[in-house]
């Protein structure tokens, strides 16, 4: 199982578990991406979500945009600039990947939701502890970081979890008995001119 509290990645997932083709203009200029986002975000704004045209929309944006960036507004409207890519290479056809996404299940909603039975192994992605953090509507504050580090560590069941390796992110998961390592992460800090490679946790607990 699959599961984020973002239900346009979650959508597309279901949608090319069926073997999706696309059907939508996927050039990459401003024009074209100025009229599919607001194509999408009308769709969404009027319950039309879940449909395959707003798969299709969430994959040509998702390659469009400004870094690949998921950013909405508090209304729950698409909102990453273009990403003034030189070259984007996209996929028309997703065929290939339905073996492969057949046996998963997709659901969106918040992680507590989640029933997790004894032994199920959990790896757990959340947003990076850095100050943006609106990857959805609602964002990720440090209330939710702790609330899940929180949930992970009463579950019996092998859990891994990987954050940005900052300090406080490091000890919220040794003060609750997970074993913690860092890496140099393979992407920079952020995507604003600051170079620095980015410090990676994995927190490690019942493996
Ligand atoms: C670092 S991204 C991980 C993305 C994913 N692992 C991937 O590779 O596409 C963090 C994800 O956490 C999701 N998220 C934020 N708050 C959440 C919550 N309360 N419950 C479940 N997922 C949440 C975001 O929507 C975002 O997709």
């Amino acid at each position: 199982m699959l599961n984020d509290i973002n239900p346009h990645p979650v959508n597309l997932y279901r949608w090319i578990q069926t073997g999706l083709t696309l059907s939508i203009p996927l050039n990459n200029n401003r024009e074209t991406f100025d009229r599919n986002r607001n194509q999408f975000n009308s769709l969404v704004r009027g319950g039309q979500g879940e449909s395959r045209e707003a798969a299709e929309l969430f994959y040509y944006l998702n390659r469009t945009c400004y870094n690949g960036l998921c950013r909405f507004n508090s209304s729950g409207g698409f909102n990453t600039p273009f990403g003034r890519y030189k070259r984007i290479n996209y996929i028309t056809d997703f065929q290939d990947y339905r073996p492969v996404l057949t046996p998963w299940k997709f659901q969106s909603g918040d992680f507590e939701r989640l029933k997790v039975r004894r032994g199920d192994f959990v790896y757990a992605d959340p947003p990076y502890d850095v100050e943006f953090t609106h990857y959805s509507k609602e964002g990720f504050s440090w209330e939710d970081q702790i609330r899940l580090a929180d949930w992970l560590a009463g579950l019996e069941s092998p859990v891994v979890a990987s954050n940005q390796g900052t300090e406080r992110v490091l000890n919220l998961y040794l003060e609750r008995g997970f074993k913690v390592t860092t890496l140099k992460a393979p992407r920079m800090i952020n995507c604003t001119g600051d170079r620095t490679k980015a410090t990676e946790m994995l927190a490690v607990r019942g493996v």
